[in-house]
């Protein structure tokens, strides 16, 4: 696990100013960023948008955060990503990588590493952070993560 070390960043992984991403990461982030514009944020005003990129090859799937007026439902962009994912291939569907966009630094919650981990553990992850893009990995920012292991008899 290796640490971001500019601006004494304390997420494990590595900032990388956006101009600086690869093609195929600079296309998630853009993707990411025009799922943001369709957020619902009605009560946070908070919007989040994320695309995810699965093994199949596919167009990205994207998502973004719905607040609902009854409170009742709130959805996160990455969940909601994954959720579409899964949806259109199946529930194997595979995380290669899931980029995040948002205002300001934008990790994913507990709830949502924990859905990319459940996807796979080695999904890498991008994420605004300290004004570039930090780059990881599911496992790294969800260690000791929720797993069912088979009991031994
Ligand atoms: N949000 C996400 O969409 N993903 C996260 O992992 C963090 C939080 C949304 C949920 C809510 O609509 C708003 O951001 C404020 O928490
Ligand atoms: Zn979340």
């Amino acid at each position: 696990m290796t640490h971001c070390d500019s601006s004494g960043g304390d997420y494990p992984g590595t900032i990388v100013a956006r101009p600086e991403l690869g093609p195929a990461d600079a296309a998630l982030v853009t993707e990411a960023e025009l799922a943001q514009e369709r957020a619902r944020p009605l009560f946070s005003g908070f919007a989040v948008g994320a695309a995810v990129r699965t093994e199949s090859g596919t167009e990205p799937y994207l998502g973004w955060n719905v607040e609902d007026p009854s409170l009742v439902r709130v959805l996160h962009a990455e969940q909601a990503a994954i959720y579409a994912a899964v949806h259109r291939e199946n529930a194997a569907a595979r995380v290669l990588d899931i980029a995040i966009w948002g205002t300001g630094d934008v990790p994913p919650c507990g709830a949502c590493r924990q859905t990319i981990v459940d996807s796979n553990p080695e999904a890498r992850v991008l994420f605004p952070y300290r004004g570039g893009i930090l780059i990881t990995s599911a496992a790294d920012l969800l260690p000791l993560s929720f797993r069912i292991t088979p009991s031994s008899p």
